[in-house]
């Protein structure tokens, strides 16, 4: 095994356990392509997807080592649920594992890097096998209203234990990790082609309001509590247009009907638009009259919002999880926050906006600029890089036996 001391070149082998690009995947491209001279990154994924040829972009080394479907789909609530199925997932497991053991001894790394819950366990296990520090980034919430609640003993006795050090995508994540001794918060941050760095002018546009809501479409991002706000949106603003920026991934496709059968159902569905998945989610933001947040269940972190944001996009988002950490710069509110999962203060806080754009853009503008500085990549990357080395070192009782 190398050891990097400072200076020296330290090789990570990171592990994440889908190819789809959800939140966490495209935190892990932009770390990717931020990081400085001194880091070998190789990626190796569970599966094969999208994920792969937008790392590869980023100079990184990327890897399948496909593991049992059923593994890598497994939601996070069926996780822990007793059956014969999780015998199953077991054996899969052990597989999964000893093929990890594999591609550790292949790349020798410094550090393993876990990414997603279902990795930090098997890259655990994994690492501490082939003796390797093992760094956990957490961007899920470790919490009962997010996991069942074996899961939630399980992985905070893990995070007690297991990696060497682990890093958190908000206070909110770290807070749902108590005791973890080595706990570093790393804001995923937006890359530089994401955000303008000068806010033109307000003017008005004349066109009618766009309320929208951008990423994946699914039950934990809220796009159903938004239809369920536009028939009193509309009453105030007829001409407003709900615009659904995003696609279903992880098998949400039935959610995504359902929105669209409840639109038809309020009658509202002339004002709803959906359009799949978009390669350009900024220059979407940058068409929007308000951007919405509405994730029902406390967000881990909310990089959209963080998105909306350095466009000077004025957000309405609910009040939970990692979001108030983006909004909020010590009592100045730097948008709307509304409690998660109440539609009326969410159609509320929308018709806020609507009524009175300017104002908004005028909160919008200050959020902007305290978000350059905060959420920047860059700072993301040296925060890392900083866990990264310190793990990398081998620790003096080690050292000590190895050189004795
Ligand atoms: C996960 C979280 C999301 C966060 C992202 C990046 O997708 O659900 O809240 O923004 O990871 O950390």
């Amino acid at each position: 095994m190398t050891h990097a001391a400072a200076g020296r070149t330290v090789r990570v082998l990171v592990l994440g356990h889908t190819a789809e690009p959800g939140g966490a995947e495209l935190a892990l491209v932009r770390l990717c392509s931020a990081l400085g001279a001194g880091f070998d990154v190789r990626v190796v994924l569970l599966a094969d997807g999208p994920l792969v040829a937008r790392l590869a972009m980023t100079g990184v080394h990327v890897s399948v080592l496909p593991a049992d479907r059923d593994l890598v789909t497994a939601s996070r609530g069926s996780v822990g649920a007793a059956s014969w199925r999780d015998l199953r997932r077991v054996l899969a497991a052990a597989r999964t594992v000893a093929g990890l053991c594999r591609a550790v001894r292949a790349v020798r790394p410094d550090v393993v890097h876990t990414t997603t819950l279902k990795t930090h366990v098997l890259g655990l296990v994994a690492g501490r096998l082939c003796g390797v520090p093992v760094v956990w980034y957490v961007h899920d919430r470790v919490a009962d209203d997010y996991l069942p609640a074996r899961a939630v003993r399980v992985l905070r006795w893990l995070a007690r234990h297991g990696p060497r050090a682990v890093l958190a995508n908000s206070r909110a994540t770290a807070a749902t990790l108590p005791g973890v001794r080595d706990l570093t918060v790393a804001y995923p941050g937006f890359a530089p082609e994401q955000a303008l760095a000068v806010l033109p002018a307000p003017r008005g546009t004349g066109r009618a309001p766009v309320v929208g809501i951008v990423g994946r479409l699914g039950p934990t991002k809220g796009q159903l509590e938004l239809v369920r706000a536009m028939p009193a949106v509309l009453d105030r603003h007829p001409d407003a247009v709900l615009r659904c920026v995003g696609a279903p991934v992880f098998g949400a496709e039935e959610y995504a009907r359902e929105v669209v059968r409840e639109a038809r159902r309020l009658g509202v569905d002339g004002h709803v638009e959906l359009t799949g998945f978009v390669a350009d989610p900024a220059a979407a933001l940058d068409e929007l009259t308000v951007c919405v947040h509405a994730s029902p269940v406390p967000e881990p972190f909310g990089q959209v919002v963080v998105e909306a944001v350095v466009r000077g996009v004025p957000v309405v988002a609910t009040d939970a999880g990692g979001v108030p950490e983006i909004l909020r710069d010590g009592d100045e509110p730097l948008g709307r926050l509304v409690p998660p999962g109440d539609v009326d203060a969410l159609a509320r806080a929308v018709v806020a906006v609507l009524d009175d754009v300017p104002a908004a853009l005028a909160v919008a503008r200050r959020a902007h600029a305290a978000a350059l500085g905060r959420f920047d990549v860059a700072t993301t990357a040296r925060t890392v890089s900083a866990v990264w080395r310190r793990a990398a070192r081998p620790r003096p009782a080690r050292a000590r036996r190895r050189t004795a």
